[in-house]
């Protein structure tokens, strides 16, 4: 891949007591809730009390997600260090979440760069209720901020290679350390989707399997230990049915294992990111309409990835393993056929209805690999049915478990991250649309429930094992600026696996 620096900036962090202490910072930020009960005269101070006078007077909206851009040159305002002060509506303080607050912000973060703005102050008190949900609320902002500045231009041949750091101040007079240890795992956390939002971004000729087993590579240290089986070890173990995606291809297929273990003798949860570098359809090829954002088709592997070195960074307390079978799914004289029958590497006979089904291929090996390892739960994330927008739309994640305790504890992360998760039935009418004429199983169900029959197929290898399936395929990008998303890659769900993996600790 080309050169890292441009894709994303260093974030830096200061905490600071008073406004007057920084010098280098362009902008300040605050926060203003409906009916404000904030006492600005700080701000006031320094800016000849317009701020105070224009609440008094209505003239600043308190709505939420809208920005107010006050123009504080120094000619004026001597005693201001900032050329502009921006202030965020955050609307009312009884209905603000964290997805209100994380919008909000995240359009503070679109301004902030097309104002070229990277020396930026927060007035952090008038931003947080200390009274709610204190490190939720804190969370959320700074994360929608770094989200909202996050932008994939690599390719773009004149802007400059290397971009400045973001510098955030912040000042506050209170709860120092809560912030501070705040501010920090944000900054982890957003770094995560944006790591997983550039991975999807990547195009499939410079982010071939083998890249992205050497980019893999890169993670391991002291605490992430990095796994790579070449084609011939996983013919070995008998994974046919992964091998079978990736004949038709030039580029060798890898399996990335990933593991994080701080807990000794303790066996891990998995998860695994479906990992197709380019899916074409294979023989059974898409309409090249469709080709276009498969790209994306390892949107699953890129979350998986992004989370596991956050929860490392994060030092929780859990042993999580990540597994990506990598591969690309081509049309060629050696690629599969519609009616091949492959052996998975558990034993089952699978027919392949359509090469363009290859997901599920790649995820009944990773399972199976995954149950041979001991996983105590697996969770795998996939963009495997186009069926899923037409089900639930792009604002929701399918979700399938055998587990209902896991499926719970992953909706309520997805319900603190912003990633709305929903859980769609594993009914044994739709089950029986996997059954084949001539062996065991076959890799589609026809023209209904296409979101469930594919995870149907994931279920007949994962048996009993706890299990969730995220079907990610309406949600890995976006067409236009959404909430906390900028258009294109989404990175989702990084951010929901870094929670979960936090709610499952102990
Ligand atoms: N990668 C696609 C699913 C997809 C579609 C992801 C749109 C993201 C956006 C998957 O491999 C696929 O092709 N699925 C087929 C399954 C069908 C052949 C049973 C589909 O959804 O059409
Ligand atoms: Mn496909
Ligand atoms: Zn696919």
């Amino acid at each position: 891949m080309k050169n890292e620096k441009s894709v994303m900036n260093k974030i830096n962090y200061k905490l600071q007591k008073n406004i007057g202490d920084n010098v280098k910072s362009d902008a300040l930020v605050l926060g203003l809730f409906k009916d404000n009960k904030f006492d600005f005269s700080e701000v006031d101070s320094i800016t000849n009390s317009i701020i105070s006078e224009m609440i008094s007077s209505k003239d600043l909206s308190s709505e939420n997600g809208k920005i107010e851009i006050i123009h504080t040159p120094k000619k004026i305002f001597k005693s201001s260090n900032f050329s502009k002060i921006f202030i965020v509506g955050l609307g009312n303080p009884e209905s603000a979440d964290n997805n209100s607050v994380r919008s909000a912000f995240a359009n503070l973060g679109r301004l902030s760069i097309s104002n070229k703005i990277n020396n930026i102050s927060f007035l952090s008190d008038s931003v947080i209720n200390y009274d709610a949900n204190f490190h939720n609320f804190t969370l959320s902002a700074f994360e929608g901020f770094f989200l909202g500045r996050y932008k994939f231009e690599k390719y773009k041949s004149n802007i400059e290679e290397e971009k400045e750091d973001t510098n955030i101040f912040i000042i506050s007079s209170k709860n120092e350390g809560k912030i501070k240890s705040v501010v920090e795992k944000s900054i982890i956390t957003a770094t995560a989707e944006m790591k997983a939002k550039s991975l999807v971004n990547e195009p499939a000729n410079t982010l071939s399997p083998t890249e992205l087993s050497n980019y893999s590579k890169k993670l391991a240290n002291s605490k992430i230990h990095c796994k790579i089986l070449e084609e011939d070890e996983c013919k070995k173990l008998g994974m046919n049915a992964f091998l079978g995606v990736g004949q038709g291809s030039v580029e060798p297929s890898k399996l990335i294992h990933l593991s994080y273990k701080p807990k000794k003798n303790e066996d891990s949860v998995w998860f695994i990111g479906k990992a197709i570098m380019f899916d074409s359809g294979g023989l059974s090829l898409k309409p090249s309409g469709s080709m276009l954002s498969m790209k994306g088709d390892m949107g699953g592997s890129a979350s998986v990835i992004s989370a596991i070195e956050a929860i490392a960074n994060l030092n929780l307390d859990i042993n999580i393993e990540a597994l990506c079978l990598a591969t690309e799914n081509m049309p060629s004289g050696s690629a599969q056929r519609p009616s091949d029958v492959v052996k998975a590497m558990d034993g089952t006979y699978i027919e392949i209805e359509n090469t363009d089904a290859e997901g599920r291929l790649t995820l009944a090996d990773a399972v199976t690999y995954a149950k041979k390892m001991n996983a105590k739960a697996i969770i795998d994330v996939a963009t495997l049915t186009g069926a899923a927008a037409i089900g639930l739309g792009r604002g929701n994640i399918s979700g399938f478990s055998n587990d209902e305790k896991l499926m719970k504890s992953v909706i309520d992360a997805g319900l603190e991250t912003g990633d709305s998760v929903w859980e769609l039935p594993l009914d044994s009418i739709s089950k029986k649309q996997n059954n084949s004429l001539i062996a065991d199983i076959k890799n589609t169900g026809g023209r209904n429930a296409g979101t469930i029959t594919a995870a149907h197929f994931i279920h007949h290898f994962v048996k009993d094992t706890p299990w969730v399936h995220l079907d990610i395929a309406a949600n890995m990008m976006t067409l236009s600026d959404d909430r906390w998303h900028n258009k294109g890659a989404t990175g989702i769900p990084t951010r929901l696996l870094i929670e979960l993996a936090n709610k499952l600790q102990k």
